[in-house]
């Protein structure tokens, strides 16, 4: 299993803190943000990471994980030069995945739960994560029948259709690689991440699993408040 963090993009909701670093290279509390999506992917076991960076501050990110043997993993660097889509993570990182299957995990996303289980049991198709959330309008969102089988997915719906975020965490075999080079962008010019799940639904082979946890999308000045909170109350627990 290859893991992949995208740390690109450009963080206009969070301007004008963004105007002087990238969004994940924001503090939340003694670290910077995209440590915590480094930690996630180290904690479930993925040992060759590749970081997706926008060109403005690309250094920096270098400068502070370096090629990762101080945390026990290798780091390949790749530059995003326009955010043009998640799924643009797989046309990058074609070469780095290689014939493997592969974990994404957006740069501005805190999990408290450790993810080893799910990305040990993958045995193929895309695994995905939901989490119950307040504004579902935000994100991805999963529409699940009475057995909590996922039957509808769609990118920030306008019409309520359900509470279940899907989370920045995802799980694909191989073949994501073809999936996301064939895709269209949508109407606001962009690959859609959503097109990968419903491509995996649609075969019946996507898998959605609810993570117990705290999540944290920390993309907005009250989330990223939230995530400096949550952060420093793990801190002084431990
Ligand atoms: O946080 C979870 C949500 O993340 C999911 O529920 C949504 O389905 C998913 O589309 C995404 O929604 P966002 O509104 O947070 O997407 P955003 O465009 O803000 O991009 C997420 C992160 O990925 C952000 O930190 C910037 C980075 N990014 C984004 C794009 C489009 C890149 O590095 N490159 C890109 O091309």
């Amino acid at each position: 299993m290859k893991g992949i963090i995208l740390a690109a993009g450009h963080g206009t909701r969070l301007a004008p803190l963004t105007d002087i670093t990238s969004k994940q290279l924001l503090p939340v509390y003694d670290r910077p943000m995209v440590h915590y999506s480094m930690q996630t992917l180290i904690d479930a076991g993925i040992k060759e990471i590749l970081l997706i960076v926008g060109p403005e501050k690309c250094g920096d990110y270098l400068n502070y994980f370096g090629s990762g043997a101080k945390f026990g993993v290798r780091i390949t660097y790749e530059v995003q030069d326009k955010p043009t889509g998640l799924p643009d993570a797989f046309i990058i990182g074609r070469r780095f995945v290689g014939d493997d299957d592969v974990t994404l995990i957006l740069g501005d996303n805190i999990f408290e739960d450790k993810l080893t289980k799910a990305v040990e049991s993958f045995k193929g198709g895309a695994k995905v994560f939901a989490k119950e959330v307040p504004d579902p309008e935000r994100f991805g969102v999963v529409k699940f029948d009475d057995n909590m089988k996922a039957i509808k997915i769609e990118e920030k719906p306008k019409v309520h259709l359900s509470d279940y975020a899907l989370v920045g965490f995802y799980i694909y075999d191989n073949r994501v690689l073809d999936i996301a080079k064939n895709l269209q962008p949508s109407s606001r010019g962009e690959k859609e991440i959503v097109d990968l799940h419903n491509w995996y639904l649609e075969k019946g082979e996507l898998e959605v699993e609810l993570i117990k946890g705290e999540w944290i999308d920390a993309g907005t000045f009250d989330s990223l408040l939230k995530a400096n909170n949550f952060i420093a109350s793990q801190r002084k627990k431990s």
